[in-house]
C-alpha cells in the first residue's frame, strides 16, 4: 500500500515537472491595455466597463487591442475563510467573473494581476503558497491573460516560483497567457519560454523619453533606456515568447515625435502592445498613433523576429527587422536634440539578420520605401534616401519586394 502511494506521489511529481505552458497562445504579441500606468490602485468596476466600451468605439479593438488587463489594487487586503482571494467590494461589488463577461461581451478578453511573492507590490495578497487555488479562481472567473509579478519575493527562486504558477494555470485547464513581470532580473529570457508567453526585461516604464526618474528608494526608466537594454535581447523571442519591455506610456505626456519614436521602437521590437493611457479621453493625435496599422503590422509580423540595431551614426540609429514576406521594417532613430540630416545609400549598406538568416539584398531586388508614418511611397532602395530627421523623431519604412 505504501509502495502504491509513493510510486501515484512519484509519478504525479514526474506530470508535474513535465507540465509545460499552454501552446499556441500570443503567437503575435500580446496587444491590449492596462489599468496601471494611468490609475494605479484608483480602479472599479465602472471604469472598467467604460474602459472596455472606450476600446471598441476608439477603434482600438480593431487595430488589434483585444486583452483589457486590470493590474495591482483589484483585490481586497485579505483572503477569506478559505484562503480565496476576495475582490474589493467596493471596487468590484459584483466580483470579477461580472466584470470579465462585460469585457466578453465587448469582443474582447480580460486579464488580471498578481504576484508570485506574499504581496503584490502595493501591498495586496501575493500568491506565493496559493498558486493552485488561485489558477482555479482565475480559470472560474474566466480570465485571459495572467500579469504576474515579483515584489515581496525575498528567499524565492524566480525560475520555480513562476514555473509553479505556470503549472498551476496549466493545471485550471483554462488556456491564460502567463505574463511574466520580474523585471530582467534573474534573465528570465534564459528560461521563460517554456513557462509563459513574456517576461518583463526591464523594471517600470515612465513617460520620459531617456535617462531614469527617481522616486525614493526605486526609479522607473525612459524609453531610450530601455530600448537600450533590449538590444542584445532579439535571439530570446519569437512567436509564443515575447521580450516585454513594458507597457506603452503613448499618450501619456511625452511629446508627440516621443510617442511616435515610442511607439515605433515596441513595433521594431515585436514588443507586447499594452496602452496605458485613458481610452477615454485620448487626443485624435495619441489614437493615429496607436492604431497606425502600418506600424503595428511591423509589430505583429507573423515571423515574430525582434528588430535589431543595425548602426548608430551621428545620434541617429537605424534598426532593422525582417518580415515574414520578404519585406524589412526599417527605423531610422534621432536621440538627440537636433534635427538630423540622413542619406542612405541602400546599395552600400550590408543589412542582414543572421539570427533568422535573412539578408536584404538591394543588388537583386529593388524594394519600394513606404513611409508609415506619412503613409506614403517615398521612393526605392536603387537610389539614397535623403531625409531630415526631426529631433527625438523617427522615420519609420516598410521596404516591400
Ligand atoms: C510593479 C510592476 C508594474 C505594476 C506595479 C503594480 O512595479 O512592474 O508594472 O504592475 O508593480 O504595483
Amino acid at each position: 500500500m505504501m509502495r502504491l502511494t509513493t510510486l501515484a506521489a512519484l509519478l504525479s511529481f514526474s506530470i508535474a515537472a513535465r507540465a509545460q505552458k499552454f501552446e499556441n497562445l500570443a503567437m503575435t504579441p500580446p496587444m491590449g491595455w492596462n489599468s496601471w500606468n494611468t490609475f494605479a490602485v484608483k480602479i472599479d468596476e465602472k471604469m472598467v466597463m467604460d474602459m472596455a466600451d472606450a476600446m471598441v468605439t476608439s477603434g482600438m479593438r480593431d487595430a488589434g487591442y483585444i486583452y483589457l488587463v486590470l493590474d495591482d489594487g483589484w483585490m481586497a487586503m485579505e483572503r477569506d475563510a478559505q484562503g480565496n482571494l476576495v475582490p474589493d467590494p467596493q471596487k468590484f461589488p459584483h466580483g470579477i467573473k461580472a466584470v470579465a463577461d462585460y469585457v466578453h461581451s465587448k469582443g474582447l478578453k480580460f486579464g488580471l494581476y498578481n504576484c508570485a511573492g506574499t504581496k503584490t507590490c502595493a501591498g495586496y495578497p501575493g500568491t506565493r503558497g496559493c498558486e493552485y487555488q488561485d489558477a482555479r479562481n482565475y480559470a472560474a472567473w474566466e480570465i485571459d491573460y495572467l500579469k504576474f509579478d515579483w515584489c515581496s519575493s525575498e528567499g524565492i527562486n524566480a525560475r520555480e516560483a513562476y514555473a509553479t504558477m505556470s503549472k498551476a494555470l496549466r493545471k485550471a485547464g483554462r488556456p491564460i497567457i502567463f505574463s511574466l513581470c520580474e523585471w530582467g532580473q534573474n534573465k528570465p529570457w534564459e528560461w521563460a519560454a517554456p513557462i509563459g508567453q513574456l517576461w518583463r526585461t526591464t523594471g517600470d516604464i515612465n513617460p520620459l523619453y531617456d535617462g531614469i526618474k527617481r522616486y525614493g528608494n526605486w526609479h522607473a526608466n525612459g524609453v531610450m533606456t530601455i530600448v537600450d537594454l533590449q538590444a542584445d535581447l532579439a535571439r530570446y523571442a519569437g512567436p509564443g515568447h515575447w521580450n516585454d519591455p513594458d507597457m506603452l506610456e503613448v499618450g501619456n505626456g511625452m511629446s508627440q515625435p516621443e510617442d511616435r519614436t515610442h511607439f515605433s521602437m515596441w513595433c521594431m521590437l515585436a514588443a507586447p502592445l499594452i496602452s496605458g493611457n485613458d481610452l477615454r479621453k485620448m487626443s485624435p493625435q495619441t489614437t493615429a498613433i496607436l492604431t497606425n496599422k502600418e506600424a503595428i503590422a511591423i509589430d505583429q509580423d507573423p515571423l515574430g523576429a525582434q528588430g535589431i540595431r543595425y548602426s548608430t551614426r551621428d545620434s541617429v540609429e537605424t534598426w532593422v527587422k525582417p518580415l515574414q514576406n520578404g519585406d524589412w521594417a526599417i527605423c531610422f532613430l534621432n536621440r538627440s536634440l537636433n534635427p538630423k540630416n540622413l542619406s542612405f545609400d541602400w546599395g552600400k549598406e550590408n543589412i542582414a539578420d543572421s539570427l533568422v538568416h535573412s539578408a536584404l539584398n538591394v543588388h537583386s531586388t529593388t524594394y519600394s520605401l513606404h513611409d508609415c508614418w506619412q503613409g506614403k511611397n517615398v521612393g526605392s532602395t536603387s537610389a539614397p534616401l535623403a531625409a531630415t530627421i526631426p529631433p527625438h523623431d523617427v522615420i519609420l519604412l516598410r521596404l516591400k519586394k
